[in-house]
């Protein structure tokens, strides 16, 4: 596409409706069994004709759902301000076609009403997600993490008069603790604000949302279940098989540091080689097929960084 060229989405991009999409725990939102995720490769620092090939290629494709938080970047904010500048030149037309989430929890500015649970914070860090995204409204906004020290009535009672303001469609939590997501279920419920979904980290190699019960709680009370970092951040992928390429995020060394690169994981991944290559499928094919296989998972959220991982990644569905 010539930068100046006006965007128009694949015609089919909903070919493969029934086989593409699972329905969200027990609400009427059906979301793509593979979704895409702008922590990483959509910040300022990288290459705005990237992200819009690697989204347009995505949404050409049946990806609906797009997650984003407040800081994501980097710099925090910056990958907001990429979903903006692609919702004014690309995306504007198809706004009702996509569910768009964002979060906040995290450090995101100074002072004291720059991270955590507070009614005060919770409710700035979404309009600033919104002037940033130019949205009126996000489909979806998080809680990103469990407040230890803010009541929890207070952060979920922001939640639902979030959604009461129409500034977010549904509500969704992350990486909470099961005693509290136990607590915020039936919160939310009595106020007519059911929890959609729940975000946690989970691949072959980190199984905590299944050992904690907290994909099983899940599952039973009708609450959605996307797994983040499905690819281990690219640890499940044939990207370090041989190295650690200069582009990755391991050479980073931030995120993800190269001493995870052990000859232990190697052998796994050998092994996983073979498996998927048994099953026709590549080594992070055969990673997001584990999880779309667990009951209770709605969607993996996959990151990209060039529109062959994201291909490659689609394949599996
Ligand atoms: N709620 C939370 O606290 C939380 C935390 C983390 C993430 N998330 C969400 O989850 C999303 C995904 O997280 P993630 O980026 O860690 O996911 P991931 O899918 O586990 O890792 C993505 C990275 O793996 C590599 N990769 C992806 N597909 C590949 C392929 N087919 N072959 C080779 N390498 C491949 C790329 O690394 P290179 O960049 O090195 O090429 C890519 O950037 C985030 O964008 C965010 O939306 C949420």
């Amino acid at each position: 596409m010539e930068p100046n060229e006006k965007y128009i989405a694949a015609e089919n991009r909903y070919a493969d409706m029934d086989k593409n999409y699972n329905r969200c725990g027990k609400s009427g939102v059906l979301l793509p069994k593979v979704s895409l995720g702008m922590w990483h490769n959509f910040g300022a620092n990288d290459p705005y004709e990237r992200s819009k090939a690697i989204t347009h290629y995505a949404f050409d494709h049946g990806i609906t759902h797009f997650d984003l938080a407040n800081n994501y970047g980097p710099p925090y904010g910056s990958a907001e301000e990429t979903m903006g500048r692609l919702m004014e030149q690309d995306f504007r037309p198809y706004r009702d076609e996509l569910f768009i989430s964002s979060k906040a929890g995290y450090d995101m500015w100074e002072g004291p009403y720059g991270e955590w649970g507070s009614r005060k914070y919770l409710m700035a860090s979404l309009d600033q997600s919104l002037r940033r995204m130019k949205l009126d409204y996000v489909d979806l906004f998080y809680s990103h993490r469990f407040d230890p020290k803010t009541p929890i009535e207070e952060t979920l009672q922001a939640l639902v008069d979030i959604v009461r303001q129409g500034k977010a469609l549904y509500v969704g939590i992350s990486n909470w603790p099961l005693e509290p997501l136990k607590a915020a279920v039936p919160y939310l419920k009595e106020r007519d604000v059911p929890l959609l979904i729940y975000q946690g980290r989970l691949n072959m190699l980190n199984r905590e949302p299944i050992e904690t019960g907290i994909l099983e709680f899940c599952r039973q009370e009708g609450v959605g279940f996307i797994a983040y970092s499905p690819l281990a951040q690219g640890l499940l992928t044939e990207r370090y098989l041989d190295g650690i390429p200069a582009d990755s995020r391991m050479a980073k060394e931030h995120f993800l540091k190269s001493e995870r690169r052990t000859p232990e994981l190697l052998a796994y991944l050998r092994q996983l080689e073979a498996q998927g290559k048994a099953h026709g499928r590549t080594i992070a094919q055969e990673a997001l097929a584990w999880i779309l296989a667990q009951e209770g998972v709605t969607s993996v959220l996959v990151g990209a960084s060039s529109v062959k991982q994201l291909q490659d990644n689609l394949a599996i569905i």
